[in-house]
């Protein structure tokens, strides 16, 4: 495979030796359960087949060298500069580089230990896209530091590590999905996840259907604020909520009924915010239910309804993410077309029926271009498995 040529052929001149191991972790798409997993919802995302990769050997000393392909950079630290987030020579660690590092602080912290590793890491998930590329990078290292470790944990728990370097080390607050699929995925099968319970189960693709993503090209970062601020709305409805309903611990435990009766209380766009949550967990309790039936017709529609409700009450999508979302609606095949991710750019998820997903391709592009000027990114992917260790 070329990305794994790549590092390992910039290992071998870096490090003098070719890499004793390669490590994998996917990225991740998001069917249904936007924005619900830091409200203690149901997700059900799958693992993807783009991924990064990570070829590493251990270091003679402590010190970690890695090298990121992508970026063609590099970054030097160790378990004592880590807390104080440089590299060697005492200035800031580079951005890229939080991740890796802040893997090896989660995992020293739960007193696993992480050798020195010499590494060369990169990514065919489009950063910033939505689609998870961070995750995959904490999970890549996490397999790493496993691998030369001599201690090993269930993929859960690796999950969870990986989203504690992410809160506490990187300072993005986001919930355990993207650390869960990129830990967790299961070739051909979609994951459906209790983010209070953390029991997870997987379910079948539905046969004859194709997952298409597309890419809208647009960026923002999810470090900034407004994902924070969703999470802080969300916070404050529970708050409120509680005055009428003292036994509630997330939106997770209000219904539509209920919600709809004490909504009324509640600053507007905190009461916009919290219906969005309480109506799409109700829509992502039916999932399960609904592809076993085989109904992706109507799990289709819920697709639809949480892209709807993600833009005018959640408020993040972008007119870009809309077009890419009405368009494909508008195609022959389509059973369903939203936002996945976080929003504010990058990736629609859409599910069309197999021997539409080329045309439908085609056409979705064409008419996203026509519209924005700029060619978005589309390609049919697959589910696959969670981060492993490849060699
Ligand atoms: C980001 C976060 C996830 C989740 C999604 C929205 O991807 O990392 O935890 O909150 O946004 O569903």
């Amino acid at each position: 495979m070329e990305i794994i040529d790549r590092i390992t052929n910039i290992f071998q001149k870096k490090f003098g030796s070719a890499p004793a191991h390669v490590a994998r972790a996917p990225g991740r798409v998001n069917l249904l359960g936007e924005h619900v997993d830091y409200n203690d919802g149901f997700v059900l995302p799958a693992a993807i087949d783009r991924a990064t990769y990570v070829a590493f050997s251990a270091a003679d000393a402590e010190q970690t060298q890695l090298v990121a392909a992508d970026f063609d950079e590099q970054a030097f630290f160790s378990p004592q500069t880590i807390p104080l987030k440089t590299l060697m020579d005492g200035s800031p660690l580079p951005e890229w580089a939080l991740y890796p590092a802040g893997v090896m602080w989660a995992l020293n912290g739960n007193h696993l230990e992480t050798c020195g590793l010499n590494a060369v890491y990169a990514s065919n998930i489009p950063r910033g896209s939505g689609l998870s590329s961070s995750a995959s990078v904490e999970l890549a290292f996490i397999i790493a530091w496993q691998t030369l470790g001599g201690w090993t944990l269930p993929s859960m728990q690796r999950a969870l590590l990986g989203q504690k370097a992410e809160n506490q080390y990187v300072g993005v607050n986001c919930g355990i999905m993207d650390q869960f699929a990129s830990a967790c995925g299961v070739e051909n099968r979609l994951l459906l996840l209790d983010c209070r319970s953390l029991e997870w189960k997987t379910i079948p693709l539905p046969e004859n259907i194709s997952i298409v993503i597309a890419d809208t090209k647009v960026r923002r970062k999810l470090t900034s604020g407004e994902y924070n601020k969703r999470r802080a709305a969300c916070e404050e409805a529970v708050r409120l909520l509680k005055q009428d309903l003292p036994e509630i611990k997330s939106l997770r435990d209000v219904s539509i009924e209920e919600f709809n009766r004490c909504a009324g209380k509640l600053p507007e766009l905190v009461s916009k915010r919290a219906r969005h949550v309480v109506e799409e967990i109700e829509r992502s309790k039916q999932a399960e239910a609904l592809l076993e039936a085989g109904n992706i017709r109507r799990f289709g529609e819920l697709m639809d309804q949480c892209h709807v409700s993600l833009r005018d009450l959640y408020e993040v999508s972008c007119p870009e993410l809309d077009i890419m979302t009405r368009i494909a609606q508008s195609l022959d095949g389509c059973y369903g077309a939203r936002l996945t991710g976080a929003g504010f750019g990058g990736c629609t998820v859409n599910l069309v029926a197999h021997e539409e997903a080329e045309r439908f391709s085609q056409l979705l592009a064409k008419g996203y271009q026509a519209e924005t000027g700029y060619p978005p990114e589309i390609y049919i992917t697959r589910a696959s498995n969670g981060a492993e260790l490849l060699k």
